[in-house]
């Protein structure tokens, strides 16, 4: 198959390679010429476990492309595959201008049938909508079939989940293009799920602000046994071993954050106010979600009451580990509010060098906590699990060490002379 990519962004860079590396002849577009070009002679923007090295080959077998000749290839490509970002404007809602932009193109450019497919996460009526705007630009039914197939992929596992789909969901208004829909992608057992247009928008919300609903509750389970005296982790096995419940998602800490997870709950939030549906419980994982960084920050002041002028070093600073993606992360959030309070941060993460005004970033975790007051294990990266805390423990001026991912062995910590604190630890 012949496909167009549009977008070189996170969705739209993985998406390509895999589909390249599938068998597809794989053009993908952006009409930013320097990213292009850099694309071109392989070299990705993005840090994912393994793109670099699926790019490289299929550049070489001749099945990748990249341009920035939006225009000419959506004329050219009989398939194309929608994966523009749709950020978040201040209501909450989508922005949908890039959307807009590429039906624009579409809808110029359309005199052979295409099959266009949505993979950017739209708002539910979204691609009923493209379907319409190309009907009233004077496109024929007959030249066209809209699809919305969205995609599930998480940030540092986004290769193996292409690889390893657990669904497969095409949203369709008829079912003329299934049949090449279903040469798509490598299936595996996955189940293919189809619906209508505006049905597989909903799923791609649903999960998202399912699995948001897990992480509150379990951050709220958390603050209970925190009040309790009982350890969180009991909680989540007993859960856990609940096939009705699964023990994915139930990991209290900072809260959820990342490109996706607070982004979809608000602009389906928004999504339901215009349709007057009320969305109390949505509310309230946001609600939860946005007092976790202020909860750990009330737990660190139990010890350390006066922050002002405190060195107070931050391990992790990434929305969660496997990834360099600090967008929406809680680690800055935190780093912030430390900042606000007067404290003087340090910070070290395993990827990213954190560039933020007043804040000194280390290569080496151990560097970073010399002369601290207190450490903040904000992201669950693997490499702090393996720390020696011993070293640890004579750098630091003081002996807090807060971790706030429930991630660190306590009693190795707390075998060297460390306070180890944490919410809903026993
Ligand atoms: C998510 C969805 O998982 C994916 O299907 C969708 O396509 C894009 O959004 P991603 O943003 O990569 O993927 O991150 P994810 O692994 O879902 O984690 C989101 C946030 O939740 C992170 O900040 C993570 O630290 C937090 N989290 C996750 C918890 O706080 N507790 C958990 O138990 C799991």
């Amino acid at each position: 198959m012949r496909i167009c990519i549009v977008g070189a962004g996170y969705v739209g860079l993985t998406t390509a390679a895999a589909l390249a590396d599938f068998g597809h002849e794989v053009i993908c577009v952006d009409m930013e010429e320097s990213k292009i070009e850099s694309l071109r002679q392989g070299k990705v923007p993005i840090y994912e476990p393994g793109l670099d090295a699926l790019i490289n080959k299929n550049i070489k077998n001749n099945t990748l492309f990249f341009s920035s000749q939006v225009e000419e290839s959506i004329k050219d490509y009989p398939i194309i595959l929608i994966a523009v970002g749709t950020p978040s404007q201040e209501d909450g809602s989508s922005n949908l201008t890039f959307i807009n932009q590429v039906v624009e193109v579409i809808a110029s450019t359309t005199n052979v049938y295409k099959i266009i497919i949505t993979k950017s996460t739209v708002p539910p009526g979204t691609n009923e909508w493209i379907h319409q705007t190309l009907v009233a630009k004077g496109i024929n039914e007959d030249l066209f079939d809209v699809v919305s197939n969205p995609e599930f992929l998480r940030e540092g596992l986004a290769l193996w989940d292409l690889y390893h789909p657990n669904k497969i969901v095409f949203g369709t208004k008829t079912n003329r293009p299934l049949k090449e829909l279903k040469k798509l992608y490598v299936r595996g057992k996955a189940p293919y799920i189809f619906t209508s247009l505006t049905g597989a928008e909903l799923i791609k919300y649903a999960s998202n602000a399912f699995l948001a609903t897990k992480i509150s509750f379990a951050n709220e389970m958390a603050r209970i046994c925190d009040a309790y005296d009982v350890d969180y982790a009991d909680i989540a096995k007993g859960l856990g071993t609940d096939p009705r419940i699964g023990r994915y998602f139930l990991n209290s800490g900072l809260g959820f954050g990342g490109s996706c997870l607070p982004k979809d709950l608000s602009s389906l939030k928004h999504s339901a106010i215009r349709k007057n549906v009320e969305t109390k419980l949505l509310d309230a994982v946001r609600e939860v979600n946005d007092t976790q960084i202020k909860l750990y920050l009330n737990k660190l002041t139990t010890e350390v009451p006066d922050l002002t002028e405190k060195q107070i070093t931050v391990w992790g600073v990434t929305f969660k580990p496997g990834t360099d993606d600090l967008r929406s992360s809680p680690a800055i959030t935190l780093i912030n509010k430390l900042l606000e309070k007067g404290c003087r941060v340090h910070t070290h993460d395993p990827m990213v060098q954190l560039e933020l005004p007043g804040v000194h970033s280390h290569t080496d975790k151990y560097e970073s906590v010399t002369n601290s007051d207190a450490l903040i294990i904000a992201t669950e990266w693997p490499q702090f699990l393996e720390s020696d805390w011993s070293e640890v423990k004579s750098r630091m001026k003081g002996s807090i060490v807060l971790d706030a991912r429930n991630c660190i062995d306590e009693k190795l910590v707390r075998k060297q002379g460390l306070v180890y604190l944490g919410v809903g630890k026993q």
